[in-house]
């Protein structure tokens, strides 16, 4: 066999075997990336060929692991798109914040969905503490933030919640020196807001074992999926959140089909939705699991 065909063989089956042990779907990731990224681990790991490599990710969970995180495009940023974070603030954060304060209600609860090495579920931590300062109470509103994400590495880095230099620039300077300490090679999230932020892993096609959240922030994520993939995912969404809880995807993401009639748009530039009480819709729009190969109906995401 030659080389060439190798790869592509090693391609295929590596395609199949993630979608099957992990849900996760790269065949819209253009071939010539992943196909560098198999290279890539096929080096690292002291592979002689594509095909043993393929035989090393059936034995070696920690492998399947470093793939993801190769594949995983974690392209992220903190305030990224700032002017979506500036309407989510004033659109949902704001009311939402008031509203709890004022009615002394226990907790919010946000999902940061897809947050790769979690700058985003710190950006959202933060507007909801500006929030809470612009009130000037001293409510004792708890506040749940957990961001979740396919990669145990990305995930890994969130939870230090240490960040370069380079990858703060995005933070107004004023919530810089608000939020984080400088440490010697760069900034760290400080504690008040670390303590309200946790990381789990979790597939996103997993149906979610909780259904109380505010607010779900999913941006730049399901641009990659496949449609019956972006179905199912927003339905999930869907039923985790309360009803009227929100719904933020990227800016050039959108709900398409019988998702999008189960959300009243908020705002369309920065992609908002509402939910809208379930129905006929989410019946009618939910995948079963069986028609995604290797995605179990099992609960996914623990948070309490
Ligand atoms: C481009 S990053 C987006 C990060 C962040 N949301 C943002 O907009 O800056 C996409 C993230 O989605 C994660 N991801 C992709 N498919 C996923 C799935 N099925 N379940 C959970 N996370 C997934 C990837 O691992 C990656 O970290």
């Amino acid at each position: 066999m030659t080389l060439a065909s190798q790869n592509d063989q090693a391609q295929d089956l590596i395609r199949r075997f993630l979608q099957q042990t992990r849900g996760f779907d790269i065949s819209g990731y253009s071939p010539s990336f992943v196909s560098r990224s198999i290279r890539k681990r096929t080096g690292r790991t002291g592979c002689s060929s594509p095909l043993q490599y393929v035989a090393l990710l059936r034995r070696d969970d920690d492998e399947v692991n470093e793939l993801i995180s190769a594949l995983s495009i974690n392209v992220t940023d903190f305030f990224r798109d700032d002017d979506a974070f500036r309407a989510l603030s004033t659109l949902v954060l704001r009311p939402l914040v008031s509203q709890k304060v004022e009615q002394g209600w226990s907790a919010l609860r946000v999902w940061s969905a897809g947050c790769a090495t979690g700058q985003e579920t710190y950006t959202v931590a933060m507007c909801v503490a500006e929030e809470l300062r612009r009130l000037r109470t001293d409510s004792a509103l708890v506040v749940r933030i957990v961001g979740t994400d396919l990669s145990s590495k990305a995930l890994a880095y969130a939870q230090r919640g240490t960040y370069t230099p380079e990858q703060v620039k995005g933070v107004p300077r004023r919530l810089l020196a608000e939020y984080f300490t400088r440490t010697e090679s760069g900034y760290e999230i400080l504690p008040s807001i670390r303590r309200d932020v946790k990381f789990s892993e979790g597939n996103l096609l997993n149906r979610p074992d909780r259904k109380f959240f505010d607010l779900v922030v999913c941006r730049n994520v399901v641009i990659y999926f496949s449609r019956p993939m972006h179905d199912r995912v927003i339905t999930n969404f869907h039923a985790a959140l309360k009803a009227g809880g929100y719904l933020m995807l990227g800016r050039t993401e959108t709900l398409l089909g019988r998702p999008r009639q189960m959300f009243d748009l908020v705002d369309h530039e920065n992609r908002i939705f509402r939910k809208l009480a379930a129905g006929a819709a989410e019946e009618a729009v939910q995948t079963p699991p069986s028609a995604i190969r290797g995605v179990s109906d099992r609960a996914d995401l623990r948070f309490s």
